[in-house]
């Protein structure tokens, strides 16, 4: 398979700001991925668990587990969907920061470890809540690349080269790679969108991803607990997650 050479590729969806449809996009790429045949795991490090929400049980164990090390991580993983795994979140990943922030740098080096001895995978994702914490940082130490969601606004350029500055400050001399910048809820019957998505692609250049619309079949998707792909999946939505997923395939061809 084309992920052979860095597998598993371990991609971050991170933005600092909050409500860009993060989760939406990454529950669904999860899901993509595995469609398309990728062996894809889901590390959900947000306690809001919104995108974790189409699993049908509960999971015994989640991230806290892991990261206050009851359990080993392959414990912590649940079968979503064919070829869609998760971990899932729980209220309780505030005693895992803390935890984390108690043991030092063997907490951060214990989980790096364990994610990369998943090998069997070809995909590990990770979805954020848009506040900092120990979390956050084991969680994006653990990863090599970067998905970046962003809204087509006034300044969002200017939001985005502060946010890399700030993960750079953070994560000191871990470096990751950007896999792309992602356009989310775009809506083209806004007259300014089209500027907006041109300044990107001028400044990022290669680095902007395929677009995701606005499309009122996620929330609809959610509201049922299915992914776009058991919605929909004919819809836009559908469409441009599965873009974003080529598209990131590709990024990660080493052969060409
Ligand atoms: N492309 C889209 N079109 C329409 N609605 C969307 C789209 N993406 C996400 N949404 C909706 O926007 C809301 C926020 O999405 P989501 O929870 O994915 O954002 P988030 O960035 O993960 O938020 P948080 O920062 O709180 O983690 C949800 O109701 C979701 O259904
Ligand atoms: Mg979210």
């Amino acid at each position: 398979m084309q992920q052979e050479a860095k597998k598993p590729r371990k991609i971050s969806t991170y933005n600092m700001k909050g409500g860009l449809g993060k989760s939406t996009l990454t529950g669904n790429l999860a899901h993509a991925l595995a469609l398309l045949g990728y062996k894809t795991l889901f590390i959900e490090c947000d306690m809001q668990r919104n995108a974790s929400s189409i699993l049908k049980e509960r999971p015994e164990h989640s991230l806290t587990d892991v990261l206050t090390e009851k359990v080993q991580l392959s414990k912590a993983i649940h079968e979503a969907r064919e070829n869609y795994f998760i971990v899932q979140a729980d209220r309780n990943l505030d005693e895992a920061a803390n935890y984390i922030v108690m043991k030092g740098w063997k907490a951060y080096t214990g989980f790096k470890r364990a994610v990369q001895e998943l090998t069997a995978y070809d995909f590990i994702l990770f979805d954020y809540s848009p506040s900092w914490s120990a979390v956050t940082e084991a969680a994006l130490l653990a990863s090599d690349e970067l998905l970046v969601p962003c809204e087509l606004e006034p300044y969002s350029i200017d939001g985005l080269i502060e946010m890399f500055h700030k993960l750079r400050e953070k994560l000191d001399e871990h470096k990751l790679e950007i896999a792309g910048i992602t356009p989310t809820k775009v809506d083209f019957s806004s007259t300014m969108t089209h500027q907006y998505l041109q300044q990107l692609k001028d400044t990022f250049k290669d680095k902007v991803t395929p677009i995701i619309r606005q499309d009122k079949q996620f929330p609809r998707s959610q509201a049922y607990r299915q992914t776009i792909f058991e919605f929909n999946v004919k819809s836009k939505a559908a469409q441009d997650i599965t873009e974003l997923a080529k598209f990131l395939i590709k990024g990660g061809d080493t052969n060409g």
